[in-house]
């Protein structure tokens, strides 16, 4: 599909209405790190879809007022958000012929603790993108299902590219790969449930929060930073060739060689990051004794404990459910949790 191919109808028939929709976050297995213009992912990238945390939005579009975008979460009013939205919503316009005619009072809230540094981004604009096209439909004309997800998912990228791998449950990619059938840069497709093996259709990710609040480099501005560095190209290809180990792997349901390159995907993003230059660092010395942790723990027991990292310091630990569970549950109660601030832990799965 082309970008034309998403331009909106110009006749359409607005008025006053209320949409809700919820969209859970997503830990990526492959990771999206450097992007192009308009939000062009410069490799693929490879996620599970989250069960339990999730954004929850109600979008109020009152139509014909002065267009502007008021925005809550949780009851308190956000203005840089909704300073970004109203942003987003002039960047969309030719997709969306109608936004700007009208104003927008957004209210959302993360079943998951805020500021947290569980990305929000993704299931914030995933929920957003999905409360536009529930609009579009009533004004413009009902799609088909897959048509409507498919625009959500291109929209939800132009918020936040990983949020356009949010729309979909299980397994997701974007980016265009020869490996992966009707793959796009333009929005994420769902991995064909028949190619993956039952042992990661049901598994834990147990998010410890290392360090809340304020990340000290945004996504995006790291992002930039790829633009300059010298490992970048290496870094984009190697993240297209894992595609062929990775689509293996998920289909054998070898454990072993995913928890190897899983690991390596986590490692080599924050490597990028400290060989940006400006060099950076996000991980804070509790998330190196947890890394440290768990293969000290993988020597002892054999046990599938692994981790992923996302840009921040938090720990996303992830385990199959196997029957090994209450062992590694029992492992992370004991000694992970010590390194988190407060106790803090968000128990996630990914069941489809
Ligand atoms: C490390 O999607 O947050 O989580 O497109 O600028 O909004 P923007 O960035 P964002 O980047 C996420 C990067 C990542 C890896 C990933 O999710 O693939």
């Amino acid at each position: 599909m082309t970008i034309q191919e998403f331009l909106g109808k110009k006749e359409f028939n607005i008025h006053t209405q209320t949409v809700s929709e919820s969209c859970p976050s997503n830990i990526a297995l492959i990771k999206y790190w450097g992007k192009y213009k308009d939000q062009i992912p410069a490799n693929p990238s490879i996620s599970f879809t989250l069960n339990h945390c999730k954004t929850n939005t109600e979008m109020e579009f009152v139509a014909n007022e002065a267009f502007s975008v008021q925005t809550f979460l949780s009851g308190n009013e956000e203005v840089k958000f909704a300073e970004k939205i109203e942003k987003y919503f002039k960047n969309i316009e030719q997709y969306l012929p109608w936004i700007l005619q009208g104003k927008y009072i957004i209210k959302t809230e993360n079943t998951f603790p805020h500021s947290s540094g569980i990305a929000s981004s993704a299931s914030g604009f995933g929920a957003i993108a999905k409360c536009l096209m529930k609009l579009d439909e009533s004004f413009s004309g009902k799609k088909s299902d897959e048509e409507s997800l498919t625009k959500a998912s291109f929209l939800a990228r132009l918020g936040s590219g990983s949020a356009c791998r949010s729309l979909y449950n299980g397994l997701v990619v974007w980016g265009e790969t020869d490996e992966v059938k009707g793959s796009s840069d333009l929005f994420a497709v769902q991995y064909l449930n028949s190619e993956v093996h039952d042992i990661f259709k049901d598994f834990n990710d147990w998010v410890l929060l290392i360090h809340e609040g304020e990340k000290s480099v945004s996504s995006t501005v790291g992002h930039g930073l790829m633009n300059t560095n010298p490992y970048a190209e290496r870094r984009f290809q190697e993240a297209r060739e894992n595609f062929v180990p990775m689509k293996e792997i998920l289909k054998s349901g070898d454990m072993q060689r995913f928890i190897k390159l899983v690991e390596h995907e986590a490692l080599t993003l924050h490597a990028m990051m400290m060989m940006s230059d400006p060099a950076f660092i996000l991980m804070k010395t509790g998330t190196l004794e947890v890394i440290n942790k768990i293969w000290d723990f993988r020597r002892e027991t054999d046990l599938p404990l692994f981790f992923t990292l996302d840009a921040g310091a938090n720990v996303h630990l992830l385990f199959p459910s196997d029957g090994s569970e209450e062992k590694i549950k029992t492992f992370i109660e004991a000694e992970l949790l010590q390194h988190t601030q407060k106790n803090g832990v968000v128990k996630d799965v990914m069941k489809f």
